[in-house]
């Protein structure tokens, strides 16, 4: 053998031991799920969401199986605390001058029907600073998703587990989803019906 072939067969033999070398390493991993799993532990220096949904103030919620974290709400509730008016009986409340616009004017009730629902299905006979259920249970403001489960069970199960509603900030742990109230109007729930957004292909060929 020359000296030039034997630095070729070298050369490919280390070339041959680099390239098993790296494949011994794909092998460290049974399936590519293995592999991303491995890897998203640690994902870019960080082990959890958490940096994603740093600004966002979030309460538990704990129902059997499922526990995940939900935006806080009476924070954004503009007229919350309601017992700094709701201190005295409605009747006194609603003396007014005349002329005067009533209290919550802008909300109108759009939800079922008026033999189903008006404000005391949902809020107190007494206490204004919680919803109530429809046996008079306190429910927190913050966990209105109670409030809906007792007539909307499919959603809320399925909300539950993830398939109605969004998650926010990734699917990396701890996870955080919109609650009910983030997306639906409780006065008003429906959205508006809409076209599906087309792209009108004809005027662009117009102008070719
Ligand atoms: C700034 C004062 C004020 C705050 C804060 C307030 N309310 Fe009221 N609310 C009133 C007044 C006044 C009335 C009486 C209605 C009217 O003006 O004729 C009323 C009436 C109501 C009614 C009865 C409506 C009807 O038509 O019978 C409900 C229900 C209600 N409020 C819920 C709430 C809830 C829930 C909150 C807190 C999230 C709240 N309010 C906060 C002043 C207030
Ligand atoms: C289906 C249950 C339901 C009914 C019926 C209902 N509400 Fe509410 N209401 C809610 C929930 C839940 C919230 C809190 C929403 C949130 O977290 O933003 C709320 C919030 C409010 C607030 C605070 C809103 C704000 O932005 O300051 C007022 C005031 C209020 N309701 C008054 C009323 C009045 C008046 C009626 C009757 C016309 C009524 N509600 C009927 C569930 C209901
Ligand atoms: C007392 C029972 C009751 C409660 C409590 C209640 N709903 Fe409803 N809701 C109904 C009924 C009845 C309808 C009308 C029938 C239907 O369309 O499913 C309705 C309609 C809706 C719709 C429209 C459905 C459609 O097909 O367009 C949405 C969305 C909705 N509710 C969400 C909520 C949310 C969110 C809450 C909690 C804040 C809530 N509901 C609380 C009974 C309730
Ligand atoms: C991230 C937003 C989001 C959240 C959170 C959310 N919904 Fe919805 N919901 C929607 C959208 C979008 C639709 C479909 C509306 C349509 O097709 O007109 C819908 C539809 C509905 C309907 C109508 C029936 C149906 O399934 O199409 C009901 C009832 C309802 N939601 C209740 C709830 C309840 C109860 C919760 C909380 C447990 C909830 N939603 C949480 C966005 C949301």
């Amino acid at each position: 053998m020359t000296t030039k072939v034997k630095v070729i067969s070298l050369i490919i033999v280390v070339c041959l031991f680099a390239v098993s070398c790296k494949h011994s390493d794909e092998h460290k991993y049974h399936t590519v799920t293995d592999k991303i799993e491995a890897n998203s532990i640690v994902y870019k220096g960080e082990t959890s969401s958490d940096i994603y949904n740093e600004t966002i103030k979030k309460v538990e919620v704990k129902d059997g199986e499922f526990e995940f974290l939900i935006p806080e709400r009476k924070s954004q509730i503009a007229s919350y605390n309601c017992t700094e008016c709701h201190s005295q009986p409605l009747e006194k409340l609603k003396e007014h001058k005349v002329g005067e616009k009533a209290a919550h004017w802008n909300i109108k009730l759009n939800h079922a029907g008026p033999e189903t629902m008006n404000c005391t299905t949902c809020h107190g006979k007494n206490d204004f600073d919680n919803l109530q259920s429809l046996t008079n249970s306190e429910i927190d403001f913050n966990y209105s998703y109670k409030l809906c489960s007792q007539c909307h069970q499919d959603q809320f199960k399925d909300w539950k587990g993830g398939a109605h509603g969004k998650q926010l900030g990734g699917w990396a742990p701890p996870r955080v989803s919109n609650t009910c109230v983030n997306c639906h109007n409780p006065h008003s729930p429906q959205f508006e019906k809409r076209w599906p957004v087309r792209f009108n292909t004809t005027v662009e060929k117009e102008r070719e």
